[in-house]
């Protein structure tokens, strides 16, 4: 990788995009479709690098995926039934993929070994190997941590797990590996990250019992195929909204956007902000999906609470940007997952933002930013980090002068039409 983009200032930013389909219920989809009994139909699945990375690995493990337009059909062979791959599986730049998949691989009859880039390479797998082996699955990690992992499948064990780290990816992993499980499985303590994999699996006819502070799911479930109509992401989405809450003048409305509560934390802070936001729920599935119309407004700082994190944790680089151009302070507490995400996003905001002349104070765990400043048009290294490259993008818009993104294909990851739609709605 080694492109570069020249962004240029906009006073300008207007229009409706389309906005592609959310990354965390595509990998779901396909990966609870190939363990279902039955074909599954995908309607508008995200067309991107890391959803590719999952279709591709299922299929190496026997699983039929087809396309055509915007469906997509999976093939799942039902329980315990996936083939011994016969390479490594490379699952990219992609956590969500290799996390899950590490879930789906305890519970068959194979041996396999996952892997994946330099960046997916160095973050940490133990923290779901842990739960897994206690399961019963055995599982190698590189130096104890690391991919590439492999794992053997086995006759796997319910058990009864608090999770330390409220991770969608960790407590997604158990789940699906309790459903081949002998006995139920339990979960206990931070388990309020987004909660894609517990609607989808009730969609997929498995039972489970959800509160605020335990989920219970009981094993030897045989999942049913179903329909998935994917909503657009909202973590896409945040890009556009950022941009027009500090373009003065910027108005923007975007229909078709999943509203699923456990991802509107980054909309529910821009509102305290001061945001000029309003959320319509237009249909309420198994995930509630709306439109969100945003305009420029003047914005003020607030203070992120820790138990806010889970819920706007990909979204944190943007408030970055939009803390430059609020007046007071904006806060950042309890973020240190931000530092195993595909780059350290704490020290690539904060380098970003400085190269670009903002004073920025970093803690271990969050930072503190001060506004009004001014940005100056930089060189913006992206760490091959999709979302730190699309977050300077739009810093970009608001900066004086010219600035370069680099390494920005890999926008691939999630966006693949980000510069084409930048493009559009500031001409
Ligand atoms: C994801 C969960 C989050 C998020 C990632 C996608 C998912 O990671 O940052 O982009 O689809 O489950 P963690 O679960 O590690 O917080």
């Amino acid at each position: 990788m080694n492109s570069k983009v020249i962004i240029h200032p906009s006073p300008r930013f207007q229009g409706c995009p389309r906005i592609p389909g959310d990354k965390s219920i595509s990998h779901r989809g396909l990966i609870l479709g190939a363990l279902a009994k039955g074909k599954t139909e995908m309607i508008d699945i995200l067309d991107s690098a890391d959803v590719r990375s999952t279709a591709q690995c299922l299929q190496m493990l026997g699983i039929r995926i087809t396309q055509s337009g915007n469906k997509t059909w999976i093939e799942g062979q039902g329980p315990s039934k996936m083939i011994q791959p016969l390479s490594l599986l490379d699952c990219g730049n992609s956590g969500t993929t290799m996390r899950l998949l590490m879930g789906v691989l305890a519970g068959q009859k194979i041996t396999a070994t996952l892997s994946g880039d330099d960046s997916l390479k160095k973050r940490p797998m133990k923290r779901v190997a842990d739960p897994l082996s206690q399961m019963g699955a055995p599982i190698y990690l590189s130096q104890g941590e690391y991919a590439p992992i492999t794992l053997t499948g086995r006759e796997l064990q319910g058990i009864h797990y608090s999770l330390k780290i409220a991770s969608a990816q960790i407590k997604s992993a158990i789940l699906i590996a309790a459903l081949s499980a002998r006995g139920s499985t339990c979960l206990t303590g931070e388990i309020s990250s987004r909660d894609h994999t517990e609607r989808m699996l009730k969609e997929f006819g498995a039972h489970l019992d959800v509160s605020p502070t335990r989920i219970q799911i009981e094993g030897n479930q045989t999942l049913q195929a179903t329909c998935i109509r994917v909503p657009g992401d909202p973590s896409t989405a945040a890009f556009w909204i950022a941009a027009a809450s500090i373009i003065p003048g910027a108005e923007m409305e975007l229909e078709n956007i999943s509203l699923n509560p456990t991802r509107l934390g980054f909309l529910r802070v821009l509102q305290r902000m001061g945001g000029n936001i309003q959320i319509e729920t237009t249909s309420e599935y198994s995930e509630p999906v709306g439109k969100i119309r945003v305009a420029f407004s003047a914005l003020h700082g607030v203070r992120i609470l820790k138990n806010e994190i889970p819920t706007l944790i990909d979204e944190i680089p943007l408030l970055a940007i939009i803390a430059t151009q609020a007046t007071g302070f904006l806060e950042i507490e309890g973020a240190n997952e931000l530092r195993v995400k595909e780059s350290d996003r704490l020290d690539a905001i904060a380098k970003n933002l400085r190269a670009m002349g903002t004073e920025i104070e970093t803690r271990t765990e969050g930072f503190r930013i001060e506004g009004i400043q001014k940005l100056r048009g930089a060189k913006i290294e992206s760490y091959q980090d999709h979302r730190i490259a699309m977050a300077f993008s739009i810093a970009a818009l608001v900066a004086q002068g010219p600035t370069e993104i680099l390494d920005a294909d890999c926008v691939d990851i999630s966006y693949p039409s980000f510069y084409s739609t930048l493009k559009k709605l500031t001409h």
